[in-house]
């Protein structure tokens, strides 16, 4: 390839990531977002491999007909509900590429005498801590989601002090690999195992339940390893998409942290969620609930000038969005309106119920952000909650006790009547009671989510 056309075209990439990031902060947008960002990825990896010359044609064809298929299957295969682990694992695989880069790198120098500047050694040394980091910690969250291990916080005395001691000795050898030449490859291999075991150690205190936020971290983290072996192998577009990547995880991360209240610390280090939620959590004895079925459940949608449906972790869980969407059609169809309220924590990751709903074909136009909606609850005949619960607890406004206390939630308490559908009065991520389930204005139709809204739209057929 001639010189420059490699840079140009890493530019073009580069500028693909950047537009296609601009455009998936939208739901109209976000296809071709997504998109443009697959294009832009496709360039820069043939770009490098033709201009490395590292592999012949043969080799880039067949590994890209694998890659492709391989992608192509778990996009289609894996469930919407397993999406989160799905990006830890692939969060792991970025860890382990800088871990792998930044080591064949410092090895090479090593064989063949060559003398590394100081920049370089320094970011070899961050490439492996931060990509080994990475790859066991995205690892153990892998295996929490996917219920491999315990989702409960493991924690024992000692835990932090003993992370804090390892993260020193990390430095220390990594400034004497780096200020001593000729040194050993022993601090090299030590680095590298210390690493891995401190990113199991960070994780594993986390509840499963909180593994979308850490999950977010660690995908900026392997972001930052990108970088970080962007600058070991003087790779513009590593540098830039690695960039792009470790920014983009700490603000999702922090938006996730304050829809949820908690600092990012309380989320490290606050072995919160798996059932150790701590703070006072009202039980509800002598209340009672009001059940309703199927058939009055109807005829009060049926008859609603507006109906505000709030999705939650419940809804994924049934997989019952082409369902809600018929439903919002046929109030529709009776000269009803249907707004969805999409609460920034609903399900368990960033946007779970935007692209749950966006797969049933649900308007984006009707689906409306927490601040959007929530003055319209008022003026709502039916709130229809199906499988949220946290995300409408009235604790977090009241019970200053709660572990939810201070988080935003969405008003549905003010909607004239509420509409729950839930299996039983199981409780949710945070393990607390719901005041709404028994507020007298609230009715509780019991069922799998599925099954409810099948009999639902069934009943509002039939209704004249
Ligand atoms: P949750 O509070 O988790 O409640 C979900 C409810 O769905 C449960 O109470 C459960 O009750 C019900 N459910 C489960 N399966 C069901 C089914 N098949 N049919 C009908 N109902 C079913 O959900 P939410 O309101 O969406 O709140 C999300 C929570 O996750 C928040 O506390 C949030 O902080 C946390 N969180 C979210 C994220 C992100 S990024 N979204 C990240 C970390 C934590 P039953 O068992 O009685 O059916």
């Amino acid at each position: 390839m001639r010189p420059g056309v490699a840079e140009l075209l890493y530019l073009i990439a580069a500028v693909c990531f950047i537009l296609g990031l601009k455009r998936l902060s939208h739901p109209g947008t976000a296809v071709s977002g997504n998109r443009l960002s697959a294009i832009g990825m496709l360039l820069a990896i043939v770009v490098t491999l033709f201009d490395r010359a590292i592999l012949s044609f043969e080799m880039i064809a067949a590994g890209m007909v694998v890659g492709s298929a391989l992608g192509l299957w778990m996009a289609r295969a894996v469930k919407m509900t397993a999406m989160p682990q799905m990006v830890a694992l692939l969060n792991g695989f970025g860890g382990a590429a800088s871990l792998l880069v930044g080591g064949a790198e410092f090895l090479r120098s090593e064989l063949v005498g060559q003398n590394l500047s100081l920049d370089t050694s320094i970011t070899i040394q961050l490439s492996l801590l931060i990509g080994a980091v990475t790859l066991t910690g995205s690892l153990v969250a892998f295996a929490k989601l996917q219920e491999l291990m315990s989702g409960r916080p493991i924690t024992f005395p000692g835990l932090q002090a003993l992370n804090a001691a390892i993260f020193l000795a990390i430095v220390a050898l990594s400034v004497y690999q780096i200020s001593v030449p000729e040194s050993l490859l022993w601090p090299f291999y030590a680095v590298c195992a210390l690493s891995l075991v401190l990113g199991i150690l960070l994780v594993i205190p986390i509840g499963g339940a909180d593994m979308p936020v850490v999950i977010s971290l660690l995908n900026s983290y392997s972001g930052i390893a990108a970088a970080m072996t962007g600058f070991v192998i003087r790779n513009d577009v590593l540098i830039i998409s690695g960039a792009l990547v470790g920014s983009s995880g700490i603000i999702l991360s922090q938006i996730m942290c304050r829809a949820m209240n908690r600092s990012l610390t309380n989320v490290l280090f606050g072995a919160f969620g798996g059932g150790s939620a701590g703070g006072s959590t009202k039980t509800a004895e002598g209340l009672s609930v009001r059940q309703v079925g199927p058939e009055d459940a109807a005829m009060q949608l049926g008859y609603a000038q507006l109906v505000i449906v709030v999705p939650g972790y419940g809804l994924a869980v049934a997989q019952a969005q082409h369902l809600v969407r018929e439903l919002g059609d046929l109030i529709e169809k009776r000269g009803g309106e249907v707004k969805y309220a999409i609460h920034p924590v609903a399900g368990r990751m960033p946007g779970h119920m935007n692209v749950l709903l966006a797969e049933a074909n649900v308007p984006y136009d009707k689906l409306y952000d927490m601040d959007a909606v929530n003055g319209d609850f008022e003026r709502a005949d039916v709130a229809l909650v199906i499988g949220a619960n946290d995300v409408v607890n009235p604790a977090a406004r009241t019970d200053p006790g709660s572990p939810i206390y201070g988080m935003p939630i969405l008003n549905a308490d003010s909607a004239r009547s509420v509409i729950v559908l839930k299996r039983g009065m199981g409780s949710g991520f945070a393990g607390i009671e719901n005041e709404l389930f028994y507020n007298p204005k609230t009715s509780m139709l019991f069922g799998d989510a599925k099954n409810s809204l099948a009999k639902l739209v069934s009943e509002l057929k039939t209704l004249s």
